[in-house]
């Protein structure tokens, strides 16, 4: 460019409207009411919500617009700024407006604030006091309805509260999917009402109590409990699942009233999932473990200890550091996990702990694959999807997918055994025999022949074509409990050999797992995901090892192999052939029923500390009530472990828990409690943090003279990395005879699980021990839904119930995971790459 050459000014990419009298910049398509509250007017509102479409059906928002024809009412939330436009927000006009609206919507309102859950936090109380008339002329008698009524489980409807504003019936078939609830009637007998004979069964449905501007919808667990006013409140994270939600947690007298969801714009948008929503319950609830047992007997924390610690050092001394292992540890908190890992690795020096269950991916997958976030998944165009029901395991990221499905032109193509959530979004869904899925995947990226599998050619031709040879981003699990890690393991592969630089969002199944492991609560691998820690043995491996006499103590960190390892038969010998069981656990269940010692572990909302999502996005968790009895964070129970196995943790606080993960490994450099906690920090924080440049492979320490942690290693060395061990290995189920189904088993969201049984509301929630089987198999079988069959598979034979479901695949079966009656963890051996189960009538 010569220096005579005029420098163009960059497009002007804002658009600059009069909001009161002030100017301000907005951006293109932004809605009225978004731009005035951006420069700090707030303009009243009820059907407007942020995360939906607008509809303009209350005209609350109605303000004076001009675009140079002069000022007209026009409802603020359905006009997007144009330049020039003149919008006034306190005219005469708007007042009488907004009078008007008020008066009109007060006509029917019942005026039942004092007995109103919303009451104190309604947004038309609010409205009225600030905008309305002051007095209504209105002095007809009101409509009534037959209040309440339920329109599901959780949710009650009080219809002459509503004032007809769309967002529950917008949110329930434009964001969950599940249009359930919609207007009936006409005129003044308008009202939101279910279909009949069908209830408002979503996973979702705690979020329209939340969203609803009145007290027409309340929660079932929360209805009458509590007045805004009476609840104090601080921000947290929920753990239930891996998504990691941004919540409020809301509590009244020292107990936990409510959760609400918080908009975290990488994360849940404000949504939550019923079962992380109403999960308060399991915290409050009476079978909480108060005090320490020996034996069942109730006992001091001091004699507890003393026979954990006695227990350990015996085994120790007598058959060598390795005869002590640790299971579980991902239901806790960053901080916990690190100090439990610490105590295993440095103290005991056992190498044997794993805080998955054997149904995830490999930790090398875990932590080595290169991260995707929620965000990235959802703008990769083609998403390839190879994981677990996301709808029923993580269910805040199947609405996030959703969203990106039906707004932004996400392209799903989904490899699975069975019909899912994600099905009927997805523009192929490639449903495979188990065993195959591998083999499907190699087949889409034109790495394998369609002969071998039992999809059809022109399924995975489509697929093939989406994806053009290369995978941007794919999210991966583990997609049948019934087969195993390895299958999840050539899949990646696969995806790896296509592409080379695919991003992996990858589904875990506990609420922190991928922050346990980062913490080093796996065989072989440091805090920071440093490789050379002590080796040792996965859940698999410790329950094998068990069942061979070889573990004396099995410590449980908040896990129950019993009821949540897929292989019923080895959890109980391996849990037969332990010496000691030591439990740390909040929930009394079938394994820690076993425990030689239990020590109480607080809950969630009872201790602070951090938590990792699936993303790797590490966010606080608030301490909000006082934990029960003597409980106390599990981080603490293991510093006074280890005071009494004659070592130190050095751990006096979880800030010194970052600290010195900070200290030890370039992964975590920069984390400290005070940046988790900073302003900047809300929406969580994704690791590596900018301070340094970690490449998940071979990273150096900026730090050479930093101190030492679990291990003992210097920081300052070149760290290795765990990378993800790809595999050229090729699978091929075995063959089928013409007589047996395979199985597939999957994890649904309500189960039997201690959560849900101790939640009064949810525990009936689960749909129970059945097996489910298609149209097809059904008449090949000769055997009719409802009835029960004898299921037998190579561990062992059970009577289950069967059930009609198309969403499975000829030639296989499904059952859930943890359900209530039978359980299909009872069929499964873990060592078979697939399980072939015969049914037979029973006579
Ligand atoms: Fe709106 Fe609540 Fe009525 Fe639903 S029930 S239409 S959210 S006022
Ligand atoms: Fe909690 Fe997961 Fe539900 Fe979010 S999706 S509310 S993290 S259980
Ligand atoms: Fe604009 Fe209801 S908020 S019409």
């Amino acid at each position: 460019m010569s220096d005579t050459q005029a420098v163009e000014a960059p497009a002007k990419t804002t658009i600059t409207v009069v909001v009161d009298g002030v100017s301000i910049e907005a951006n293109p398509g932004e809605l009225v009411i978004n731009a005035a509250k951006r420069a700090g007017v707030e303009i009243p509102h009820f059907c407007y919500h942020p995360r939906m479409e607008p509809v303009g059906m209350c005209r609350m928002c109605l303000v004076d617009i001009d675009t140079g024809r002069g000022p007209a009412l026009q409802p603020s939330c359905m006009i997007p700024v144009a330049p020039g436009m003149v919008v006034g927000t306190t005219s005469d006009t708007v007042t009488k407006a907004q009078d008007g609206m008020l008066e009109f919507l007060l006509i029917n309102h019942p005026l039942d604030c004092p007995v109103c859950d919303k009451g104190g936090e309604c947004p038309l109380q609010d409205q009225t006091v600030a905008y309305g008339p002051g007095e209504s002329r209105m002095v007809e008698e009101k409509r009534h309805f037959e209040k309440p009524i339920p329109i599901s489980d959780l949710v009650f409807l009080d219809r002459e509260r509503c004032i007809l504003c769309d967002r529950c019936t917008r949110f329930a078939s434009d964001v969950a999917g599940d249009a359930l609830i919609q207007f009936t009637e006409r005129g003044n007998n308008t009202q939101v009402m279910t279909f009949p004979d069908e209830s408002f069964a979503s996973y979702f449905s705690g979020n329209v109590v939340q969203i609803c501007p009145v007290g027409a919808l309340t929660a079932k667990p929360y209805r009458f409990k509590a007045r805004p006013w009476d609840l104090e409140q601080t921000e947290s994270t929920c753990t239930t699942c891996s998504v990691g939600c941004r919540i409020t947690v809301q509590s009244s007298r020292d107990e936990l009233l409510r959760y609400q969801g918080v908009d975290s714009d990488p994360v849940n948008w404000g949504w939550l999932c019923d079962k992380g929503r109403f999960g308060f319950e399991s915290v409050n609830s009476t079978n909480r473990f108060t005090q320490p047992l020996l034996k069942g007997e109730v006992t001091s924390w001091s004699q507890a200890l003393d026979a954990a610690a006695g227990a350990i050092k015996a085994a120790i001394d007598r058959d060598g550091p390795k005869s002590v292992a640790m299971i579980g540890g991902a239901n806790g908190t960053n901080e916990d996990a690190y100090a439990w890992a610490k105590l295993a690795k440095t103290i005991m020096g056992t190498g044997n702990v794993d805080a998955q269950l054997g149904d995830g991916l490999s930790a090398d997958a875990l932590l080595g694959l290169p991260r995707a976030t929620i965000d990235e998944a959802c703008a990769a165009g083609v998403l390839l999807v190879i994981s677990p029901d996301i709808k029923e395991e993580l269910p805040v990221l199947f609405i996030r997918l959703r969203d990106a499905v039906m707004n932004r032109g996400l392209k799903i193509v989904e490899v699975t055994p069975k019909a899912t959530g994600l099905s009927s979004l997805a523009a192929v869904s490639v449903q495979h025999r188990p065993g195959e899925g591998a083999e499907a995947v190699r087949a889409i990226l034109g790495q394998a022949t369609t002969g071998q599998i039992s999809v059809l050619p022109d399924v995975i031709a489509k697929a093939a074509g989406l994806l053009g040879g290369a995978v941007n981003v794919a999210i991966v699990g583990r997609t049948n409990l019934a087969e195993p890690v390895s299958a999840s393991a050539e899949a990646i592969s696969a995806v790896i050999a296509a592409s080379g630089d695919t991003k992996f969002l990858a589904v875990t199944r506990r609420g922190n797992t991928l922050g346990a492991l980062e913490m080093g609560l796996t065989p072989g691998v440091l805090s920071g995901h440093r490789v050379g820690g002590p080796e040792g043995l996965d859940t698999n491996g410790i329950l094998q090892a068990a069942s061979e006499g070889k573990i004396s103590v099995l410590v449980l960190l908040g896990a129950d192999p019993l009821s949540d390892f897929a292989d019923s038969d080895l959890a109980r010998r391996g849990l037969a052939g332990v010496g000691t069981v030591i439990a740390i656990d909040t929930l009394p269940n079938d394994s820690n029923a076993l425990a030689h010692v239990v020590l109480p572990a607080s809950g969630f909302a009872e201790k602070s500390g951090t938590t990792t999502n699936l993303e790797g996005r590490v966010s606080t968790l608030a301490q909000k009530v006082t934990s029960p009895g003597t409980a106390r964070a599990d981080w603490m129970i293991a510093t006074e472990l280890a005071w009494r196995l004659g070592g130190d943790l050095g751990i006096e606080s979880t800030a010194d828990v970052w600290t010195e993960v900070a200290n030890a490994s370039a992964y975590f450099a920069g984390c400290s409690t005070a940046a988790f906690g900073a302003p900047g920090a809300a929406d969580g924080v994704l690791l590596p943090m900018p301070v340094t440049s970690v490449s998940l492979g071979t990273i150096a320490s900026a730090d050479e003279s930093e101190a030492t942690e679990a291990g003992g290693e210097s920081a300052g060395s070149t760290q290795m990395l765990v990378t993800f061990a790809t595999t050229t290995t090729v699978h091929r189920p075995a063959p089928q005879d013409a007589f047996s189904l395979r199985l597939i088993v999957g994890r649904e969201l309500y189960d039997d699980g201690v959560a849900l049984h101790n939640s009064a509301s949810m525990s009936h929630l689960n749909r129970g021990g059945v097996m489910q089987l298609g149209s097809h198999d059904f008449d090949q079988l000769g055997i009719r839904p409802g009835e029960r069959v004898r299921a037998t598979s190579s561990r062992t034979s059970l009577v289950v119930e069967v059930k009609r479901n198309d969403a499975v695949p000829r030639g296989s079966v499904y059952m859930a995971f943890n359900q209530p009656n039978v359980s299909a963890a009872d069929l499964i051996d873990a060592t078979s790459a697939t399980i072939d189960i015969r049914l037979e009538t029973i006579s």
